[in-house]
């Protein structure tokens, strides 16, 4: 099977200027990476967040590009000037997320349309938009991140818990779709449980959370594995 050398790589995360997407560019980056498109709404953060990486890890290999992954015509903006860019994405990072906390009986379809267009509906246009470039290069890395709240319910978050429960079917079908082809594309699914953003990187954590860290290593194992490896659904919490 066709492999890439890492430099010759390069990444799109979305949510990738804060907490867990953060922890992912910079580990991507000190894993001599290419280059990262980092995407999400505030142009500020995203700014700041590629001015701070590149000082660290070399000017030009993190691009920031503001968009509203509610909206079609901005991802496909995105998704026009990431390839312009970039030639090619290797590693789609599907991590931006949020959560609306409305029981099932507060629930509405503000809140709903919310937390399912952020989470699920963006991550599929994503890699409807991603998956035929990596079919046509015959090489690519899906990775999508999904929760606990994809694999248990909770009654405080149930419209976050349909999304993150819903993009792991999701990707399964991508996964099937890829196996059928006899594609070499790779698709991996994170189901954190909590996970310290804040805590400096050589502290502990919070009690009860995972220190992101774990997740940058992580990752970083999941994408070194052959390319023939399956790593199903990667449940990590603390215990
Ligand atoms: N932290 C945890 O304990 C935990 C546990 C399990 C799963 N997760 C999942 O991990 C992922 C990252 O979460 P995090 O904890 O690192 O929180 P975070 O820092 O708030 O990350 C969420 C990212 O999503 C982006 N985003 C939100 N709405 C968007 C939109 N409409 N268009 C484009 N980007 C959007 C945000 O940027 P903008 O606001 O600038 O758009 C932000 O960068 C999420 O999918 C979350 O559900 C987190």
């Amino acid at each position: 099977m066709k492999t890439k050398d890492f430099s010759q790589q390069s990444a799109l995360v979305t949510g990738g200027a804060t907490g867990i997407g953060r922890a992912f560019t910079e580990v991507l980056l000190a894993g001599e990476i290419g280059a990262v498109i980092i995407a999400s709404r505030r142009q500020n953060v995203l700014d700041e967040a590629a001015r701070e990486l590149n000082l660290k890890f070399g000017a030009g290999r993190v691009v920031p590009y503001a968009f509203d992954i509610r909206s079609r015509a901005e991802t496909e903006n995105l998704v026009r000037f990431a390839l312009e860019k970039c030639g090619a994405i290797d590693v789609l990072i599907n991590n931006s997320g949020l959560a609306v906390p409305e029981t099932v009986t507060e629930i509405s379809d503000a809140g709903w349309d919310t937390v399912l267009e952020t989470n699920l509906r963006g991550a599929m246009w994503l890699a409807q938009m991603l998956l035929p470039r990596m079919l046509e290069q015959d090489f690519g890395d899906i990775i999508n991140v999904s929760s606990q709240a994809g694999k248990n319910g909770y009654a405080d978050v149930p419209s976050y818990c349909a999304s993150k429960f819903g993009l792991l079917g999701f990707a399964e079908s991508v996964r099937d779709d890829v196996r059928k082809r006899g594609a070499n594309v790779r698709v991996f699914n994170f189901c954190p449980g909590l996970v310290d953003v804040e805590t400096p990187p050589d502290e502990a954590p919070r009690a009860g959370f995972v220190h992101v860290r774990n997740m940058a290593k992580t990752l970083i194992y999941a994408l070194s594995l052959d390319r023939n490896v399956i790593l199903e659904d990667i449940n990590i919490y603390s215990r």
